[in-house]
């Protein structure tokens, strides 16, 4: 038996942050943005009263309603964050109790931008195993709490946004066909939000050095995400038997437009094959991948049968791919 994406949904705040909006509160300009990184605008979470759980609730209220569910047919939720609501209960109990469902797990998964690959594959065991029976597998973040707006370094690169999958055994030929996930911790300090953990609690101090935000070697993080996502996908495609003519659809982690093409350039997968999002949303973390996923489900570039590579690279560093049967 295999694993079936039921459904996907995403959650998009309304309030759009341009490029030239940057101009007026960093040195920067919409041409250094778009050349370096391939962004035009991102979206940002301006409602205080919502919180990155909010934008899970919205986001699986619209994968619910496509695939004709109520909240109480879940009995597992993921959520894969780097901004959670709190440090602790998990977002997924957040999520839990806006839903007023209980009594199944619900768990968050620190991975950074591999978060949802992560989830994916650990979702599968629990459904293949039998421990669970219908998983919600979100990515979300609320990225404009977390960066340090007077660096331009790193301020111009996310966005907030949220993207759901509900996930279910399959009875026909969809499922996960190979996947390939890896870390490695020696080198997790060139991408770090430094602040807030057991190592160095809240304080004064930390505050007023902006130790709370992300913290970014931007051009070592841009090599090793290039070695890595490419890497990974080949392992991937190896793994299931494949080759890089056979994927249907490239769905990358979202960080900057020319890591996706370098990736391109080495896994030999054609442009037109690609979903790309960063455009309009940045990087939202662990969102972009069940962002993008979604957006192509919309304009009808997916249909059941397609064999899917989904491939990401972000803090940790932590990298993982999946090869799907839609
Ligand atoms: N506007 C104008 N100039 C800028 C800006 C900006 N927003 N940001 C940096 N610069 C300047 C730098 O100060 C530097 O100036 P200098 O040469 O006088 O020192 C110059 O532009 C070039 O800087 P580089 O770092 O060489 O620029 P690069 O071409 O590498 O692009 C970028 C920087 C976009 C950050 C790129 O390195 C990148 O995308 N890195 C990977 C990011 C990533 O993948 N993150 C992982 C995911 S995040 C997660 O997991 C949570």
């Amino acid at each position: 038996m295999g694993i079936k994406f039921v459904a996907t949904g995403r959650y998009l705040p309304p309030k759009v942050l341009t490029n030239f909006d940057l101009e007026k509160m960093v040195d920067t300009s919409d041409e250094w943005i778009t050349t370096r990184t391939g962004i035009k605008e991102r979206r940002i979470l301006d409602d205080p009263n919502l919180a990155t759980s909010d934008m899970v609730v919205f986001a699986t209220r619209e994968a619910l309603k496509k695939a004709g569910l109520k909240p109480e047919d879940i009995d597992c939720i993921i959520v894969a964050t780097v901004t959670p609501d709190t440090m602790y209960p998990a977002t997924a109990c957040w999520v839990q109790k806006k839903f007023n469902i209980k009594c199944f797990p619900a768990f968050d998964i620190e991975a950074a931008c591999s978060g949802f690959v992560y989830g994916l594959i650990i979702a599968q065991g629990l459904l293949k195993t039998g421990a669970c029976k219908r998983v919600l597998l979100a990515g979300a973040e609320t990225m404009s709490r977390a960066v340090n707006w007077e660096d331009r370094n790193t301020c111009v690169l996310f966005g907030d946004g949220a993207g759901v999958a509900i996930l279910e055994n399959s009875d026909d030929d969809s499922d996960i066909l190979a996947w390939d996930w890896g870390a490695d911790g020696t080198v997790g300090d060139l991408l770090i939000q430094p602040a807030g953990g057991s190592k160095l609690p809240a304080s004064h101090e930390t505050v007023d050095k902006k130790l709370h935000s992300v913290v970014m070697q931007g051009r070592e993080v841009f090599k090793h995400a290039v070695r890595w996502m490419a890497e990974s996908a080949e392992r991937c495609i190896k793994k299931a038997g494949l080759t890089a003519d056979d994927i249907d659809l490239y769905v990358p982690h979202q960080a900057n437009i020319r890591i996706i093409e370098a990736t391109l350039k080495r896994t030999g997968i054609p442009w037109e094959k690609t979903v790309v999002t960063i455009d309009k949303y940045a990087n939202v973390p662990a969102a972009t991948i069940p962002i993008a996923l979604d957006v192509a489900v919309e304009q009808g570039r997916l249909k059941r049968g397609d064999i899917v590579l989904l491939n990401t690279f972000g803090g940790g560093f932590s990298w993982g791919s999946v090869i799907l049967r839609w």
